[in-house]
């Protein structure tokens, strides 16, 4: 990843210096055929214009070795909730670029504060990436407490943490801190609204984040990886639960009436990278895979990418109802940062290695 920036970054000027030091000029003409020039020809002009492009070729050598001390190479990222769905992807996708830590409930609990501390002082990372979350969002009706306390009081924590260390906290929200009234979608800027017990939980964990003056607040939805969400087998994430059902040829009634942007959390983690790596300000970031769909949409898109012959039938949320009121425009609209791929791109590769 590194070596790709610096490559693209410098690599004209590498070439360049590298031609011209070397006492050629290669030229490449419009018919593609290649004519040499000898530069001596252009005395007394070259030899100043050798001299230029060495130090030109020293000083890009130099740039890079500072761009590599500086950069992600000797980057600690630390990965709490490293075996959840999105942690494992993104672990996979840090630990390419440099050094990573994950660490699950096993290792720390992240609502005990002290312990939360002891661990971050000992390891002394410069990313912290938030990956928990209390995420059963029917359950969350019925056990607020533990919502808020995983939710936003181990944000909190991990604020303090942070800061003991100077680290940058990246914290992973979602699109629930919205009603879903608004059909056009929702910008990073605009104020929250949630309409259930884990949407005002995730809100208030927000909170935290935006006070912390290096902290990333990542808000995204509808994730499927290959990772199952902790605690469930394989299957759990709505894409598999699809697959699963349509292979035993059930018939599928989804809902036509929520919409958002389905996002695979190796994109997802992906672009975490992008933002921690890249030249990002501290703030609200929305990362989602493009294009808005209705879940039933998304079921007939699975079912049509994976060859499956199976009846899918629309059906609105009256008739599927369920104990959390959930957002029915829950879409998140990216206005910062370079968008994602569809999301049907993404669907289809991992429908591919599924
Ligand atoms: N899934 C979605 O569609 C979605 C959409 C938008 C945003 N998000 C957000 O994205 C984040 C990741 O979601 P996910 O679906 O990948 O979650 P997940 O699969 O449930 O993973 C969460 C991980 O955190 C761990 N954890 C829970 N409590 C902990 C504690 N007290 N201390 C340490 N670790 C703890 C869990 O371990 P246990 O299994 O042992 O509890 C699990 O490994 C969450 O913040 C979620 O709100 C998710």
């Amino acid at each position: 990843m590194v070596n790709d920036c610096i490559w693209r970054r410098f690599s004209n000027r590498f070439i360049i210096s590298t031609i011209i030091t070397r006492r050629k000029f290669w030229i490449i003409s419009c018919t593609g055929e290649l004519v040499l020039l000898q530069y001596e020809m252009l005395w007394p002009f070259a030899l100043l214009l050798r001299w230029a492009a060495q130090s030109i070729f020293l000083l890009t050598i130099l740039e890079c070795c500072a761009i590599l001390n500086t950069s992600n190479m000797n980057e600690k990222v630390l990965v709490l909730g490293v075996r959840g769905m999105l942690g494992t992807d993104l672990g996979e996708v840090f630990s390419q670029a440099g050094e990573v830590i994950g660490l699950d409930r096993e290792e720390v609990d992240v609502t005990n504060g002290i312990q939360l501390q002891q661990v971050v002082l000992g390891i002394r990372p410069s990313i912290i990436i938030n990956a928990t979350g209390y995420t059963d969002v029917d359950g969350a009706e019925g056990a607020r407490e533990a919502a808020f306390i995983l939710n936003d009081t181990a944000v909190g924590y991990m604020v303090e943490a942070a800061q003991s260390v100077g680290a940058r906290l990246v914290h992973i929200s979602t699109e629930y801190v919205f009603s879903g009234e608004k059909s056009d979608g929702y910008q990073e800027d605009v104020p929250t609204l949630p309409r259930n017990v884990y949407g005002e939980s995730k809100a208030a964990g927000e909170k935290h984040i935006v006070a912390y003056d290096r902290g990333y607040l990542v808000r995204t939805s509808w994730l499927y990886g290959k990772a199952p969400q902790r605690g469930k087998p394989r299957g759990m994430n709505f894409v598999d639960a699809i697959l699963a059902k349509a292979r035993d040829g059930e018939a599928l009634r989804i809902v036509n009436d929520q919409f958002g942007k389905l996002t695979s959390t190796h994109d997802l983690a992906r672009a975490i990278q992008g933002i921690v790596h890249g030249a990002y300000v501290p703030g609200i970031y929305h990362l989602v895979n493009e294009g808005v769909a209705s879940w039933y949409e998304v079921a007939c898109e699975i079912v049509r990418l994976a060859n499956i012959e199976v009846n899918v039938q629309p059906i609105s949320s009256t008739e599927y109802p369920t104990r959390a009121v959930r957002p029915k425009h829950g879409v998140l609209l990216n206005t910062k940062v370079p968008l994602l791929r569809p999301w049907q791109q993404a669907l289809l590769e991992y429908l591919g290695n599924a």
